[in-house]
């Protein structure tokens, strides 16, 4: 592991994106963008948001020989730790589908999700689905008491039931090829659901599941202490303890299974994990802030717009951070075989973006032979290659967006 230059294959990839761009004038097409439809049948079952409103989904149709395919994508946006924080979060658009909070938002079907085959030459014509996540409890609540004075409701795994069985309506039982993924929260509700997932299909069809930033770590020394305790609080708050996997809480303390370092060992479906282990939320929102004299994102806010501002203290953090992050993956080694795309890019989720998905060289600067993340994902769902990489060449993160003067996968986008 010490390659340090693009090669020639890294520079062709981003020719050919170039080239794509061209193609498309640049101009932002409307179908990029999907509104919510809302699944009012989920309501009589009591499968709603934290305000009581009902679940909502954005979808696309596949075609071709994309029609037997599927792909599932849940949203992501934190969780909440308290019935206060949860108060607060039913009035917004993560615990939410009302449609002051949800109206303008539509959904950007880009990256993992792009229907354009420029982009997405792999996955481009599948049926799409994208969960919008309203419970705050990674899509696992299941509380059948709701609190008259607020209608406060706690039912994430009912929502993520009801949307599974409007998918069987609609025919992904029959599918011959189908992925769930998911970024953030919804990548480690991938995790928790994968072999669930894969128990709604038929032996003949192939499954495989994809978390983007998901695997949010317990850690170790005074980070596990911290990030034991956040965890614990939200499994607490949504009642989880009980819905978390038995072949977890069966062997340790329940307030350990929602880390996926202990989950993952267990999951019988092939998953694969994309992070960076530099993940800026990681970082600055979660653990790491409370461990060093609690700081918030605020503090964060120089330092997480452009790497150059942070100051030596923050430099420290994160490369402590990134060493307990890289620990952690390899001492799942042993355990479990899945897939790795470890980048050390200074971000948090990449696979609904065009420019981290297809655009840009495989790691950044590590090629491996393969190109893009797009396609190591390809290969390794359709192929069953393994793949691998752990970028702990850098100790100090990357910036890895697009140059803000690329023209390069920046559009067609929209903002
Ligand atoms: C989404 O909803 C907006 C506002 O109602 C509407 O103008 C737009 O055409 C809809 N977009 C699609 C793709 O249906
Ligand atoms: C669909 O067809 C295209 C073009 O023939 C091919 O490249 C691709 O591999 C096919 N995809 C699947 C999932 O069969
Ligand atoms: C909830 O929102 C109120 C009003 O904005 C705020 O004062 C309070 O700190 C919030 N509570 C939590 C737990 O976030
Ligand atoms: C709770 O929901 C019920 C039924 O929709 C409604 O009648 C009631 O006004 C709601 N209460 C609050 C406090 O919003
Ligand atoms: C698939 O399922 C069928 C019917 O349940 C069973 O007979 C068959 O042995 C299974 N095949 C494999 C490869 O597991
Ligand atoms: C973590 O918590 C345990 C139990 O409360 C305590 O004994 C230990 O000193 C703490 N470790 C660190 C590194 O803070
Ligand atoms: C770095 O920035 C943080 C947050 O603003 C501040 O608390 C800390 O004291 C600074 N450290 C140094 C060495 O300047
Ligand atoms: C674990 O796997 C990674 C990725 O393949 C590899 O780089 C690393 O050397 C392995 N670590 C151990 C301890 O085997």
């Amino acid at each position: 592991m010490g390659k340090s230059i693009m090669s020639l294959g890294g520079w062709l990839s981003l020719l050919m994106c170039a080239l794509a761009i061209a193609t498309m004038n640049g101009q932002v097409r409307s179908q990029d963008k999907l509104n919510f439809t809302l699944l009012e049948t989920a309501v009589p079952i009591g499968a709603v948001c934290l305000d009581g409103s009902p679940p909502a989904y954005a979808y696309v149709e596949g075609s071709g020989n994309g029609s037997t395919n599927w792909i599932v994508y849940m949203e992501g946006g934190g969780w909440c730790v308290s019935q206060q924080d949860c108060l607060n979060r039913s009035r917004t658009y993560l615990g939410s589908s009302q449609p002051q909070y949800t109206d303008q938002r539509g959904v950007s079907f880009t990256g993992i999700l792009d229907s354009y085959t420029e982009f997405n030459p792999y996955f481009y014509n599948w049926h799409k689905v994208y969960i919008h996540y309203c419970d705050g409890s990674v899509y696992m609540s299941d509380i059948d008491q709701v609190d008259p004075s607020n209608n406060l409701t706690f039912r994430g795994g009912r929502i993520y039931d009801a949307m599974m069985e409007e998918m069987l309506h609609k025919g992904m039982g029959h599918a011959h090829n189908a992925i769930l993924t998911g970024g953030s929260a919804g990548g480690l509700s991938t995790i928790l659901h994968c072999d669930r997932f894969r128990a709604l299909f038929s032996n003949t069809t192939k499954v495989k599941c994809v978390s983007d930033s998901g695997f949010f770590i317990r850690g170790e020394g005074e980070l596990a202490n911290e990030s034991g305790r956040h965890f614990a609080q939200v499994i607490a708050t949504h009642e989880l303890a009980a819905l978390l996997p038995r072949s977890c809480t069966s062997k340790r303390d329940p307030n350990l299974c929602l880390f996926p370092e202990y989950l993952v060992g267990d999951i019988a479906t092939p998953l694969f994990l994309v992070e960076s282990a530099f993940d800026t939320v990681q970082i600055s929102n979660n653990f790491i802030y409370t461990v060093r004299g609690g700081w918030g994102p605020t503090q964060w806010s120089n330092c997480f717009n452009d790497l150059a501002g942070c100051n030596s203290t923050q430099t420290g953090i994160i490369k402590d951070f990134g060493a307990i992050f890289i620990e952690t993956l390899l001492k799942l080694n042993n355990s479990w075989s899945g897939g790795m795309f470890v980048d050390s890019c200074y971000l948090h989720t990449h696979i609904l973006e065009r420019y981290n998905w297809i655009c840009s060289p495989s790691l950044h600067n590590k090629l491996f032979g393969v190109q893009t993340m797009g396609q190591a994902i390809a290969d390794w769902f359709f192929e069953g290659s393994s793949f691998r990489v752990i970028d702990s060449d850098n100790v100090l993160p990357q910036r890895c967006r697009a140059p803000d003067n690329a023209k390069i996968c920046l559009a067609p986008s929209i903002s």
